[in-house]
């Protein structure tokens, strides 16, 4: 590996091998989502306790400050809405010269394994790895299921993230599922969880983050069920100390409910 990709790896992935990506790019499909509607409010007090941001171009723009920031993965697929036709049918919006104006770690981008636009996020993807590989910039694939949330099983997950690996991601996000080491075998780069929609309880997110890692992956990249909590600042302290600090979903609980006082 290069220098310059082992140094964006390593911005991304801390020394621990582990790593807490905190997403806000939600609104380049779904508009302004519920506590979302003023993204560089919602962050500031997150920042501190996460590795990076997910974000698009233009919410880095408008919202983050790049004098205090944190590691960027610029969220690089779109061109689809929740009203549109369908969600898959996504294109590159960005081009490789605003990644590396921007700054970024590294950039992020949705596949969309078994839809009508199979293909053509998979050919996004290979060539997006084909020109960010030149300049050591590591390419995120995210496993994505547009609104079918009941395709979220081992045997898809699996398959998907191992053909975003074949097709040179460095690092996979997925979804949490039940035997979610089934996954992680059969993918050779590293893979970390999405959130999805928000849990009903602390409690249930602390158990699956806790899972997930237990059966071999680095990280989250978490947003609703932080952001969208009444108690964000607890909550993302508690996640981080499951991911960085070993806690166990009780542990973890406990320390949430000791921060929302
Ligand atoms: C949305 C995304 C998000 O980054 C991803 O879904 C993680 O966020 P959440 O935890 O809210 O599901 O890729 O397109």
């Amino acid at each position: 590996m290069d220098w310059g990709m082992k140094n964006r790896m390593s911005q991304l992935i801390q020394p621990d091998g582990r790593c807490f990506f905190l997403p806000i790019d939600h609104g380049y499909f779904q508009g302004p989502t519920s506590c979302l509607e003023k993204p560089g409010e919602t962050i500031k007090p997150l920042l501190p306790y996460c590795d990076a941001i997910f974000v698009t171009r233009g919410v880095l723009r408008s919202a983050v400050d790049p004098q205090n920031s944190k590691p960027i993965i610029l969220r690089v697929s779109g061109g689809a809405s929740v009203i549109g036709k369908d969600l898959a049918n996504e294109s590159i919006t960005t081009s490789i010269e605003e990644i590396i104006r921007l700054n970024a770690s590294a950039v992020g981008i949705s596949i969309f394994v078994g839809s009508d636009y199979e293909r053509e996020s998979l050919t996004n993807l290979s060539g997006l790895v084909n020109q960010c590989e030149d300049y050591g910039i590591p390419v995120m694939a995210v496993t994505a299921v547009g609104k079918e949330l009941e395709k979220r099983d081992a045997r898809y997950l699996g398959l998907s993230c191992r053909i975003a690996a074949e097709l040179g991601a460095r690092v996979v996000k997925t979804y949490w599922c039940q035997d979610f080491d089934r996954v992680v075998c059969g993918c050779p780069v590293p893979v970390v969880m999405a959130g999805g929609p928000k849990c009903e309880t602390e409690l249930e997110v602390m158990e699956f983050v806790y899972d997930g890692i237990q059966r071999g992956a680095i990280g989250v990249n978490l947003g609703r069920n932080i952001w969208q909590n009444p108690h964000p600042v607890a909550m993302i302290r508690a996640l981080r100390a499951v991911i960085h600090e070993n806690y166990t979903p009780k542990d973890a609980y406990d320390l949430f409910n000791s921060l929302k006082k």
